[in-house]
């Protein structure tokens, strides 16, 4: 694998395009999950300079933060708490364009405006879920959801 992260100029649409196909290769090359989870972490800040990028897994019945980016975050988030935990309970994405319009939003940065929260499904439930926050209001569209659910079909073997 190459060590450099190539990053597309242009739109989202661009950058995810060249985003993936090395995410890809990284996780197909790599069998521990938590080496994936952080290095699809930086590849994501690298490339979109989020506020924060990275996973909660399900632990014991519980999201446990994994491997991520970006300032200090809450470590434990349960069922249907927050966007994360709802996420999880609903088994699906979930798009937040105003943090502050999201009933029960988990502020573990007060620099969040917006988020996106992607589940990661093994054998038909959900044992983690990628979370991304932004500091702008507004930042996560229909291209992010497709191409982030793809990034999470990665961690699902
Ligand atoms: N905002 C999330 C908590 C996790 S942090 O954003 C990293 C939530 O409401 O679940």
């Amino acid at each position: 694998m190459s060590e450099n992260l190539i990053i597309a100029e242009g739109n989202k649409e661009e950058k995810y395009s060249t985003l993936y196909p090395q995410l890809k290769a990284i996780v197909e090359g790599e069998s521990d999950e938590i080496a994936n989870m952080a290095n699809v972490s930086a590849c994501l800040m690298d490339t979109f300079g989020f506020l924060w990028a990275g996973f909660y897994r399900v632990i014991d019945g519980v999201l446990v933060l994994g491997p991520f980016q970006g300032p200090l975050a809450c470590t434990r988030i349960k069922k249907g708490k927050g966007v994360c935990g709802t996420a999880w309970q609903n088994a699906e994405t979930i798009v937040v364009p105003d943090v502050e319009q999201f009933p029960g939003h988990i502020a573990c940065s007060s620099m969040s405006r917006s988020e996106i929260v992607v589940p990661i499904f093994k054998n038909g439930s959900v044992s983690a879920v990628l979370d991304i926050d932004s500091k702008e209001l507004g930042t996560f569209d229909q291209t992010d959801r497709i191409w982030l659910e793809k990034v999470a079909t990665l961690f699902s073997k």
